[in-house]
């Protein structure tokens, strides 16, 4: 696993596996190369959006533009991190300010990955 780390004040973020949670190949492949593999995935990208409506669009709204929360689709980023797979994923898991909670204690790693390729399609 890379040192992930907290897009807040840059400390060591630490991952634990929720109960049950398994690292499958998909966390694997993205332990390893920082690159969210599902990315471009029809099939994991339709999960990440039932995920995305779920847990995001309230405050990011259904298109990603952006309501309580910043817009995810834009070209400038609250946190610079965000451009990057690993650094999207240090956001979700471990939070951000106010309304943006830590998702790592609800969604499993790979859930996270499914999101995140859903939330990278929506940029056009
Ligand atoms: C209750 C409202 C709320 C929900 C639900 C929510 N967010 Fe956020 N999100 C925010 C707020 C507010 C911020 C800004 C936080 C900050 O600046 O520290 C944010 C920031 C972000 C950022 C950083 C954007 C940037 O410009 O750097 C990402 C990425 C993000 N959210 C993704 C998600 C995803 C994916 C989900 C669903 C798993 C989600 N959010 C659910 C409110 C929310």
């Amino acid at each position: 696993m890379p040192q992930f780390t907290s897009p807040l004040d840059n400390s060591p973020l630490e991952i634990k596996l929720l109960p049950g949670e398994k690292i499958t190949e998909g966390v694997q492949e993205f332990y390893d190369t920082g690159e969210d593999p599902y990315k471009g995935d029809a099939q994991a990208v339709a999960q990440g959006k039932e995920l995305y409506e779920t847990y995001c669009q309230a405050c990011h709204m259904p298109d990603g533009s952006g309501r309580i929360g910043p817009s995810l689709i834009g070209d400038s980023h609250h946190y610079p991190r965000f451009t990057t797979d690993k650094g999207m994923f240090e956001i979700i898991y471990g939070g951000g300010t106010g309304a943006m909670q830590p998702f790592g204690k609800r969604l499993t790693q790979d859930q996270i990955l499914h999101v995140m390729a859903y939330v990278r399609s929506l940029k056009k």
